[in-house]
């Protein structure tokens, strides 16, 4: 049989004395008079095997691919419980050590700049490996999430010729030569207007996508491809959407802290990670009216005035030094929002809802949508948009017409929050930002 290092720890001691063929790559190597011992990892979990060789080869060094047929014995070292006793060793590839030293696979400390410059050999490292791993479980949570409570997952295009955010920064789709599509086509920047369209025949529906941005900014909280997920609902109002994304969140960071136990830990030397993650978990988020969070910022000393829009560093204070916890801020003004937002009885403000974390700033950008024919059409021409291609959007609204909300997850910048990394390029298998490719 053939085992993952995850699967052989799971059955631990029941393999003891059982022959097995395990397969890893070489983390570290030592060898003393009688016996070699080389310890492997397959990335299926942060636990590594060691393996006992009766004799040195010296072409086994750190970082070489192996496959090994052997024997398990309890252990007699204290790290680990099970070990292999290594009777035969195929060995997938040799390089020069020498070699070896010019990458981030050499072991020693490298900088988070260094291991994203190499992003294609960053996978065989703790530290990336364990992101990875965490990553991978944050996404199954989600589609566990929203399975269990009745939402069905909607592919909506990566392709469109609309621009939702109404903030130019996008990408164009075309083959060079020829306009493909007879008419401009973008990388999508949202799945919303279409993951609207499948709410109002599917009632409870998400999207779990790419979405790509082509802002300027340099900031370590923004990628110019990044994943977005987008729940959208059918006779909800922002009321019932704050309290759908509060539970959400809190659903996702309880259970990574028991599914991703092995790899926080590895991650959280100083438990950082583990008091931020539970402060989250204990307290309210607070609603907090935009018009409210402008008054604080002004009798704090902030050079603000109503209708402008909040930057990180007022979002950081309100967030990191006000009020000590993630909060919702809703209510914006009709100005700084998109059309579709709903608007207020006051006629001066959208039922927006931002939620702002300590660290990564806005995490998730949600509202209840404009579901009024007549007030879509008047909000459209107030922004002076095209209605000619957003006609289809519009219909939606034509044929019978209900009130429904949903908001968007910066899935990346959730991880991020997560793993306590400064750089959200440290939480994405291939970075894309401005003026960097990282293959
Ligand atoms: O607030 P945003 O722009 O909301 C929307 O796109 C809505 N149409 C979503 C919806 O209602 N269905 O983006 C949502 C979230 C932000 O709160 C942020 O967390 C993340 O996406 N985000 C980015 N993450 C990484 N890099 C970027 N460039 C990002 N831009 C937004
Ligand atoms: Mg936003």
């Amino acid at each position: 049989m053939c085992n993952t290092i995850k699967q052989l720890f799971k059955q631990n001691t029941i393999l003891i004395n059982k022959k097995i063929v395990v397969k890893g790559w070489v983390k570290h190597k030592r060898t003393n008079k009688l016996k070699t011992f080389v310890i492997i990892n397959d990335g299926s979990t942060i636990k590594n095997l060691q393996i006992i060789l009766e004799k040195e080869d010296k072409s086994i060094n750190i970082g070489v691919y192996l496959k090994i047929k052997g024997l398990i014995v309890l252990s007699k070292g204290n790290k680990q419980t099970i070990e292999l006793l290594a009777n035969n060793i195929k060995i997938y590839g040799i390089f020069k050590y020498k070699d070896l030293q010019k990458t981030i696979l050499q072991p020693k400390k490298h900088s988070y700049k260094k291991l994203r410059e190499q992003s294609y050999l960053r996978f065989r490292t703790n530290f990336f490996s364990s992101i990875m791993r965490i990553r991978h479980n944050v996404s199954y949570l989600i589609h566990k999430y929203f399975h269990k409570n009745g939402f069905y997952y909607i592919h909506t295009p990566i392709i469109t010729n609309y621009d939702t955010e109404g903030s130019s920064n996008l990408f164009k789709v075309t083959t060079l030569k020829s306009d493909f599509f007879g008419e401009n086509a973008y990388l999508t920047v949202s799945g919303q207007m279409h993951a609207e369209a499948a709410a109002l025949g599917l009632r409870k529906i998400y999207t779990f996508g790419p979405t790509f941005r082509a802002e300027k900014s340099k900031t370590p909280r923004h990628l110019a491809e990044f994943w977005m997920v987008e729940p959208e609902i059918a006779f909800f109002n922002l009321k019932n959407n704050m309290f759908l994304a509060e539970e959400f969140i809190k659903y996702i960071i309880k259970n990574i802290m028991i599914l991703s136990k092995d790899d926080i830990e590895l991650l959280d030397k100083k438990n950082i990670i583990v008091n931020n993650l539970n402060k989250i978990l204990t307290q309210e988020f607070q609603r907090i009216p935009y018009s409210k969070v402008i008054r604080i910022l002004i009798q704090n000393g902030y050079d603000i005035k109503w209708g402008q829009d909040l930057n990180y560093e007022h979002e950081k204070f309100i967030v990191e030094s006000y009020f000590k916890h993630p909060i919702i801020i809703f209510n914006y003004p009709i100005d700084i929002k998109p059309f579709y937002m709903r608007k207020n009885k006051d006629k001066q403000t959208v039922a927006a809802m931002d939620i702002i974390f300590p660290n990564v700033g806005e995490i998730i950008g949600g509202s209840q949508r404009e579901e009024r024919y007549d007030r879509l059409l008047s909000q459209m021409k107030y922004f002076k948009l095209n209605r000619t291609i957003l006609e289809w959007y519009i219909n939606t609204r034509r044929f019978s017409t209900v009130p429904h909300s949903g908001f968007g997850l910066g899935f990346d910048r959730l991880i991020q929050f997560i793993t306590n990394m400064k750089n959200i390029k440290e939480v994405i298998p291939f970075p894309r930002s401005i003026n960097k490719i990282y293959t």
